[in-house]
């Protein structure tokens, strides 16, 4: 989604504000710009595309200045086009801002400061905005004054920076529903919205509640509340390193997280298994546990693929603890006014911890009067704050925008959650150990996936310009075959479809024949039998069978084209392995198609907009 960094301090702001934005490109943007305070006035370069295209702009007439903002944006209001992209500027040309997020009533402002004289020139949302504050400004309050009462009028969301070419040591930033995190250097401050366009310039941050604005200037920092109430915010540490952030070695940061998994695995795990009693433990809920334990009811809410480990989740829970849960897309749940049960938890699952939809579920169901339990990735982001308590993942910064490493740890972290709250309800101690040693199992297990990678490559080469995909599973893996098929959608452009194996009987089988490669993930489990009828039914009509199969199952190799193993686990663990050689079938066929799988069109890494 869109990026936001902003410098003041001692040093050239250009570099800075560029770096920053190359570090942000992975959350995805269609255009990019920046606004420097050079000589007394504000000079503002944009350009549509890539961030090199803004680049060779600025290359062509340096902008010397200590003071600037810079923004990647993925339109919402207006056509990915050079005048669209931010900054924007006021009438005078003193004012540029930068913003995320959606100014829901710009269509009222726009035309009450249009009767006023403003001009407007971009089809965008946020133009609404610089003027406003442009309308305070003229009227003789300082930038800090301007930008407060323009908030006040705003409905919606945001994260903006503001600078004014007649306050050239004060950078304002405001936050409302989009992140937006400060760094804090040796006299100077690196604004942005994500730590991964501060962190080669310092560890220490502040970041922003909703409802707060910083007052930044070179030397000091002031945060208040749009109220005008001064607030003492913590200065907090960045837990991990540049190099966490950087693609070491690999094509594609989408490439290095897969192989990462036997790690991230590991460390989602790390310190919460008890071998000898056979459960988990899981400290960031502890205060909890009573009330999950009695929860009536469970709700597991997410977007995207976080919405396919939840599912699993589903599936875990009512086997193992016997709870009823349901799963459902943020995006519904927050607007459908659903049933909150006395005594009911949720579960909001999310890499980033700040796509929009989910938040607002959170936050329907707090107001509900359920207890929410977070499972993210992102230390200190949104949801990690806003929920009653929750588990991190650890799986570090995720920059592919194919969530690959984050569903295999959110699927590890629910399995460990299951083992914590079956051992407290039903589930007898050797059991328990019997999962524990699996769970242990699974970093090499996986590891043994991706050594295959070159036979998975070859299944590529063969299917990589077919039209079409259908992903089958059943149980544990009809989530799987959901994920597998988003992934080769998201990154390679083919229309491909998830299904519970069974159901494709009622519809999908009408559009097999000899060029319909079938995946199915049909490992040796509970129904087996069951899925491979499936498989002869597919061949019955010529369908091109891809089987995700258990070790040592020689048989099924009469009937599927390819056969790619994973090692045995126990059921309720196999999508955490069968998983894998999707992301990479997904990733090698991207490849083939020449595809730009760190930037996939059209989306974003983190969408903090409804
Ligand atoms: C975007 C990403 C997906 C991700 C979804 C939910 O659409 O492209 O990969 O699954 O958001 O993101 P979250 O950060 O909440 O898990």
């Amino acid at each position: 989604m869109c990026g936001i960094v902003g410098y003041i301090g001692n040093k050239e702001a250009i570099p800075i504000l560029v770096e920053g934005l190359k570090r942000l490109e992975y959350r995805g943007y269609d255009s990019a710009g920046v606004a420097i305070l050079s000589n007394e006035k504000i000079i503002i370069e944009k350009e549509s595309g890539k961030i090199s295209e803004l680049e060779k702009a600025i290359s062509k007439s340096p902008l010397p200045g200590n003071l600037g903002i810079a923004h990647t944006r993925w339109a919402t209001h207006g056509y990915p086009n050079k005048e669209n992209a931010h900054p924007h500027a006021d009438c005078t040309g003193r004012l540029a801002l930068i913003h995320n997020g959606i100014i829901e009533n710009y269509a009222a402002i726009k035309t009450n400061l249009q009767a006023n004289g403003h001009k407007f020139i971009t089809e965008t949302d946020t133009e609404a905005l610089v003027h406003l504050i442009e309308e305070y400004y003229c009227n003789g309050n300082n930038l800090d004054e301007a930008v407060r009462a323009a908030l006040s009028q705003v409905q919606g969301t945001y994260g903006i920076v503001v600078i004014s070419s007649s306050e050239p040591d004060t950078l304002i930033a405001a936050k409302k529903g989009s992140p937006l995190v400060i760094g804090m250097g040796e006299n100077e401050y690196v604004i942005a919205s994500d730590v991964s366009a501060i962190i080669s310039h310092t560890k220490n941050v502040s970041y922003l509640e909703d409802n707060e604005m910083a007052v930044v200037k070179r030397n000091k920092v002031t945060i208040k509340t749009i109220e005008n109430l001064e607030v003492n915010k913590k200065v907090e540490k960045i837990a991990f390193d540049l190099d966490k952030i950087e693609k070491c070695g690999y094509d594609h940061f989408m490439l290095k997280e897969i192989m990462e998994q036997p790690q991230t695995i590991e460390d989602a795990t790390r310190g919460r298994l008890i071998a000898e009693e056979g459960t988990a433990r899981l400290g960031g809920i502890r205060h909890e546990i009573e009330s999950l334990i009695y929860a009536p009811h469970m709700l597991l809410s997410a977007c995207g693929t976080s919405w396919h480990a939840a599912l699993i989740g589903e599936y875990m829970i009512e086997e193992f603890v016997r709870t009823t849960v349901e799963v459902e897309y943020a995006s519904e749940f927050r607007y459908r006014d659903p049933v909150i049960e006395r005594g009911s938890v949720m579960f909001v699952i999310s890499q980033s911890g700040e796509t929009a939809d989910t938040l607002a579920a959170m936050k329907e169901a707090k107001r509900k009067g359920a207890k929410v339990l977070g499972i993210c990735n992102v230390v200190g982001s949104t949801i990690a704050r806003e929920s009653d308590a929750g588990v991190y993942l650890h799986a570090g910064p995720e920059i592919g925008v194919a969530s690959t490493k984050a569903f295999t740890s959110q699927v590890t972290v629910l399995a460990l959650l299951t083992l914590l709250l079956a051992r407290m309800r039903n589930l007898g101690a050797s059991k328990g150990v019997e999962i524990v040693n699996a769970i242990k199992a699974l970093p090499k297990s996986v590891a043994k996936i991706l050594e295959n990678h070159d036979t998975i490559k070859e299944i590529a080469e063969a299917y990589y310009k077919s039209q079409n995909f259908l992903y089958l599973g059943r149980g544990y893996n009809f989530p799987v075959a959901l994920e597998g098929a988003l992934k080769l959608k998201e990154i390679s452009y083919i229309h491909a479809e998830g299904y519970p194996a069974a159901e494709m009987k009622h519809g999908p089988i009408a559009l097999i024949d000899e060029n319909m490669p079938v995946v199915v993930i049909a490992t040796k489990d509970s129904i087996y039998d069951k899925i491979t009828s499936n498989i002869e039914e597919v061949k019955a009509r010529r369908g091109r069978i891809i089987a995700i199969a258990t070790e040592g199952d020689e048989e099924i190799k009469k009937r599927a084209d390819h056969v790619i193993y994973v090692p045995p686990t126990l059921e309720f663990l196999t999508p955490i392995l069968t998983i894998i050689p999707l992301q990479l079938l997904a990733y090698y066929i991207a490849i083939l198609r020449d595809c730009d799988v760190d930037q996939p069109r059209n989306l974003a890494k983190s969408v903090t907009v409804e």
